[in-house]
């Protein structure tokens, strides 16, 4: 074709009218006006859902750009085809004076609003969703459960997953963003780790997240805790124990400094490095005061150079690493239920028997409540009350073991006593020292983090010892080193 024979190019408002186009261009349209809706949003209640930003800047965009390559693919659609046909474009024109102009003019700017409206209005909606404890534990249900349900029991069981998991602002929302893509992946192709592995190395700092609800510098002073235990004998026999636990602060202006709440991050810094993924050997601590005194602690016998990068700076999570998500040990569940009259004490041997029937190896959901029902039945051959014992039982099972996700108070360490876990005594064990020689609190001074008030069963425990007991240890002698016997099964 020779030049002179070739039709003069179209102009690019004739290229545009093609349905590619004219669709790319509504997207365009809906997207920007979800993009200003939501940009106002975000502004008015500042930060308020780490996921207003998702639609704002990921999704909108998102609709944008998809658009927008709908407009250019029509157009180049249009090229292709009108450089190969070289016919000539229709032209549209529209003409007010005309009534079919008006009538259609007047249905496309009717559908255009309700278009922007219905769009409004799905952004808003799935800003709430996605904000939701439903969209966190239960769009994927397997794998959360354990922690949807464990946190149902919790005292947070009315703050969303985001605020702890997310909490405000733009960095820490697009660095959830990149690992929960890579976790939708794990459970769409069914690689997610069982079970979910801690302490999550991502997890924003607590200053970021539990200290925006809680104020940090609270002088708490002592709290008053009592637990109930029933031993593994005969007759269930009760022994009880009353601290005082000296939680005290660690702010100078609203209370002494001191006692178990002094490593707070107010005025100074405890950092320490652990020798294990799971953050449950502590060979080495350094604390920083005001003034800029430093003191190193090791265990006897750690001598290893540290690497600054693996130490970490102590935060609440360090202590009250289950806010959330506490999967109860077999003992103090079965504990709790005594207590509350949901298992019955007089039935000889049932503590040691329920803990034995939750402990044994369960496949999933269903084997267990088989398995509990079969082997407490099999114990108990002509009792009647075992029906409602095996129920509680049963109860106990499914509110803190997950056999499908492998969860359960085995692979959950928490970190804020001593008895089950190292937790305090990671560090206070008594084999922790400065350069000088200097101890820390150690794990045998039983009255340092705690005051014994009163201890045993009967007219034992209603005395009261202000000043502190010398612990008496229902298991016969013992040493300080409680995690030896004690680890939840007992
Ligand atoms: C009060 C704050 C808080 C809330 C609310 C919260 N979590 Fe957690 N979550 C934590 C902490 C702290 C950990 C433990 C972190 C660690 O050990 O590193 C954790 C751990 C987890 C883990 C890792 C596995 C485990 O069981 O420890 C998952 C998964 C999880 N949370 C999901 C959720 C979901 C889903 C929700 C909402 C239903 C939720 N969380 C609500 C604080 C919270
Ligand atoms: C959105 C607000 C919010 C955030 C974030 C939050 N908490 Fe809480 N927390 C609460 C409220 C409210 C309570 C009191 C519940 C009650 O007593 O009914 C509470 C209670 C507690 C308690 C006392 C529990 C008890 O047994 O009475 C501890 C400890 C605690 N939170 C620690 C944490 C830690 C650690 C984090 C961070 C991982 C955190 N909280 C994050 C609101 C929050
Ligand atoms: C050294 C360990 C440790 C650290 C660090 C720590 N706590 Fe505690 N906290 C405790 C202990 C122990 C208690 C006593 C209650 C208990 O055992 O559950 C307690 C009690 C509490 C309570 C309940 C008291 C009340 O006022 O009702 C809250 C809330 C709390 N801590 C929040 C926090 C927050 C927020 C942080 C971080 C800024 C933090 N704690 C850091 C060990 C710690
Ligand atoms: C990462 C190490 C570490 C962990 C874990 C830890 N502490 Fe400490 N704690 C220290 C250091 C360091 C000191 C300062 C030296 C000292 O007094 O022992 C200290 C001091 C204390 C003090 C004395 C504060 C004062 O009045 O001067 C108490 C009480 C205490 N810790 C209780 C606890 C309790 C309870 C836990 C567990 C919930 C705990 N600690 C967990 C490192 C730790
Ligand atoms: C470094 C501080 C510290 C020292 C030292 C310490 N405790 Fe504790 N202890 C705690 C804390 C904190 C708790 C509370 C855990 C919780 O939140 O329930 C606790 C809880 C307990 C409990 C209840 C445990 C449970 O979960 O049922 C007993 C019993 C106990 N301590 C006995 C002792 C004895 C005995 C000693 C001395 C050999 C001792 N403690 C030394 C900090 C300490
Ligand atoms: C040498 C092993 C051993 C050591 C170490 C040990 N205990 Fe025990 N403990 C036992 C035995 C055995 C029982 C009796 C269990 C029963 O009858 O239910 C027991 C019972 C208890 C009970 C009451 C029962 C229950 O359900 O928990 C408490 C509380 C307790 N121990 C606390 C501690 C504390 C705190 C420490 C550390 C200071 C500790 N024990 C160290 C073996 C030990």
């Amino acid at each position: 074709m020779s030049p002179e024979t070739r039709p003069p190019s179209p102009a690019p408002s004739a290229l545009i009218r093609n349905w590619f186009s004219l669709v790319g261009l509504v997207i365009i349209t809906g997207s920007v006006f979800s993009f200003i809706l939501l940009f106002v949003l975000d502004a008015m209640f500042s930060a308020s859902n780490p996921y207003l930003g998702l639609l704002t800047y990921v999704v909108a965009p998102g609709f944008f750009f998809f658009g927008a390559a709908l407009v250019i693919g029509g157009v180049w659609l249009r090229r292709r085809k009108y450089s190969k046909s070289a016919a000539i474009l229709p032209n549209i024109q529209i003409d007010l004076s005309r009534p079919r102009d008006r009538h259609l003019l007047g249905w496309f700017l009717f559908g255009s609003v309700v278009f922007l409206l219905l769009s409004a209005m799905g952004s808003y909606q799935t800003y709430h969703y996605t904000e939701s404890v439903q969209f966190c534990g239960q769009a994927c249900h397997t794998v959360m459960k354990p922690e949807l349900v464990t946190y149902q029991h919790g005292p947070h069981a009315r703050v969303a997953c985001t605020e702890c998991h997310i909490g405000k602002g733009a960095t820490w929302f697009v660095r959830s963003k990149i690992s929960g893509t890579y976790q939708l992946y794990a459970v769409a192709f069914d690689k997610y780790p069982r079970p979910v592995p801690t302490p999550i190395k991502n997890l924003r700092p607590a200053q970021e997240t539990c200290e925006q609800c809680h104020w940090p510098s609270k002088f708490v002073g002592n709290m008053e805790r009592t637990y109930n235990y029933y031993l593994s004998d005969e007759s269930n026999s009760t022994w009880s124990i009353s601290l005082l636990l000296k939680v005290g602060g660690g702010d100078p202006t609203h209370g002494p400094v001191g006692g178990i709440h002094w490593h707070m991050n107010i005025g100074r810094k405890v950092e320490y490095f652990a020798s294990d993924e799971s953050r449950q050997k502590i060979p080495w601590i350094r604390t920083t005061d005001k003034s800029g005194v430093v003191t190193e602690y090791r265990a006897k016998g750690f001598t290893n150079a540290i690497d600054p990068a693996a130490i970490r700076r102590m935060d609440c999570i360090d202590c009250h690493n289950r806010p959330a998500h506490k999967y109860q040990t077999p003992d103090d569940a079965v504990a709790l239920a005594f207590s509350l009259n949901h298992l019955d004490p007089t039935i000889p041997w049932l503590k040691t028997n329920a803990v034995y029937a939750l402990t044994r190896k369960y496949t999933n959901d269903t084997d267990a409540m088989q398995g509990i029902a079969t082997l407490l039945a099999s114990r108990y051959p002509g009792e009647p009350r075992i029906t409602a014992a095996i129920d509680t039982v049963q109860q106990i099972y499914r509110d803190n073991f997950f056999p499908e996700m492998k969860a359960s108070w085995r692979n959950y360490p928490e970190n804020i006593g001593h008895k089950n876990w190292p937790g305090c005594f990671r560090c206070h064990d008594g084999n922790h020292f400065a350069a000088d020689g200097k101890s820390m609190i150690k794990s045998d001074d039983c009255n340092a983090c705690h005051t014994i008030l009163s201890q045993g069963t009967g007219a034992d425990l209603v005395k009261m010892t202000p000043a502190g007991q010398e612990f008496k240890h229902p298991g016969g002698d013992s040493d300080h080193d409680c995690t030896e016997c004690h680890s939840g099964d007992l």
